[in-house]
């Protein structure tokens, strides 16, 4: 293997306690509770499920573990671990804090709608159709902005404060709170009449169903949900002091990711069953479905609340980690202080959101190659930037550091695997998530 370039003086998490629930606060976030649920509905339920656990727990760990080793191994953000193992390789590495730059754009929008709906379920005003409500929420040129606004001011100002005082107190904070609220949820949810429907939906297999565009969904879904591909955990992965067992690290952020997903549509799935409603709802699942069958059971707004503190929490947790890379490279590379950083990262991605808050409504007929400017960044990030990235690093590490499994994986057959799913299978496989993209 590769010498690289080591760098000292930099933070460093307090616990290996602290790096692993920070890397479980990144992963489970929008795309375990709002994504994960209706990307299942629209791909046959159950049968999904079980594709989607087959490939996160050995597709997903390779590049899981390769992107938290780069950072482990370098100590450096992004730009600068590319650099490091090749100076060449440095403009690979901006692609990195760039995409993470252009997720934030939309994922802050979402994190926007969040607190509306979070401030709608404290007035407890009557809503008759909550379609339409959502629809004219979205589509008014104001109040989302100023939501989008606030949401990314909480996030910029929790990274701001820096690694210890600001990210890593906030997830240990709200990680637990997020798990409380959810086995809460959870529990009203299978205890309500015909609960058993949603529960068969879930995990009762239609082979049948089972086709290669659902697969690639679920790939999809598995690379951002783990937050793999845009150097935020490579980030994280380089405030690590020491850790000698990386691989029970990934299985525990991967677990516990699925964990959360299993149990986000445990929570919907029985509800939507329940009251006869469509689990195919697409995006609007969570915002118009949930708050419709919470307006009709005893204390919804109680249980709406929750909800959605539950989203703020999973939300605001990925959202610092989206922020983190981006900062983390300005603060090395041009030697500013975080707060510096973060003012910057707040203009830029603001000036980026604003527009694309207003795609639903004032500039909806603004479009780029044929969506609108929040349809765009999601589909440019999710579906190319985000496997692009991780191709990159996967070609890196495998063909050019030639990384050996055994230096990772303490056991000769899974390093062997490990090697050959870096070089071939984890690369055809983003090959394809990319080209079904562009189709
Ligand atoms: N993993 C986060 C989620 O599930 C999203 C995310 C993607 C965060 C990429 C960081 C990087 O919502």
């Amino acid at each position: 293997m590769k010498a690289v370039k080591l760098e000292d003086k930099r933070p460093t998490w307090t616990s290996k306690y602290a790096f692993i629930i920070t890397a479980i606060g990144s992963a489970v976030g929008l795309g375990n509770i709002w994504r994960f649920p209706y990307v299942m509905g629209q791909n046959g339920g159950a049968i999904f499920l079980a594709v989607y656990i087959l490939i996160i727990s050995t597709i997903c760990f390779i590049p899981l573990i390769n992107e938290l080793y780069i950072g482990k191994l370098t100590k450096k953000e992004c730009v600068g671990a590319y650099e490091s193992i090749n100076p060449k390789f440095k403009y690979l590495g901006v692609l990195n804090p760039i995409t993470g730059v252009l997720i934030s754009a939309f994922y802050f929008i979402v994190g926007g709608w969040i607190i509306n709906y979070i401030l709608k379920s404290l007035i407890n005003n009557d809503v008759i159709d909550y379609g339409q409500y959502f629809s004219e929420f979205i589509q008014s040129p104001l109040y989302p902005c100023l939501l989008t606004v606030l949401f990314l001011f909480i996030c910029v100002f929790i990274t701001a404060r820096g690694i210890k005082k600001g990210i890593e107190i906030t997830n240990k904070i709200l990680m637990p709170l997020l798990a409380i609220i959810l086995l809460f949820l959870v529990i009203i949810s299978i205890n309500l009449p015909e609960a058993n429907k949603g529960l068969e939906y879930m995990f009762k297999p239609d082979f049948s169903k089972l086709n290669s565009h659902m697969i690639l969904a679920a790939l999809g879904q598995a690379f951002f949900t783990l937050s793999i591909g845009m150097g935020a955990l490579l980030t994280y992965g380089s405030y690590i002091k020491e850790d000698k067992n990386l691989v029970k690290s990934t299985y525990t952020i991967i677990l516990s990711d699925t964990t959360f997903a299993i149990l986000a549509g445990i929570m919907i799935f029985p509800a939507v069953f329940s009251f006869g409603m469509e689990p195919n709802s697409g995006a609007g699942l969570v915002f118009v479905t949930l708050p419709k069958i919470f307006s009709q059971i005893p204390c919804g707004n109680i249980i709406a609340f929750a909800f959605f503190i539950l989203l703020f929490c999973a939300a605001v947790t990925s959202g610092i980690s989206i922020v983190e890379g981006p900062c983390a490279t300005l603060v090395e590379r041009f030697k500013i202080s975080r707060v510096k950083a973060c003012s910057i990262l707040f203009c830029i991605i603001s000036l980026l959101a604003i527009p694309a808050t207003l795609s639903f409504g004032i500039l909806s007929d603004l479009t780029i190659f044929g969506q609108t400017i929040f349809d765009f960044l999601d589909f440019l990030t999710s579906n190319i930037m985000l496997p692009v990235n991780t191709l990159f690093l996967c070609l890196i590490s495998g063909w050019y550091l030639k990384i050996n499994g055994v230096n990772i994986i303490n056991n000769k057959i899974f390093a062997l695997l490990f090697d050959i799913g870096l070089k071939f299978a984890v690369p055809t496989a983003l090959i394809a998530l990319v080209y079904m993209g562009l189709k």
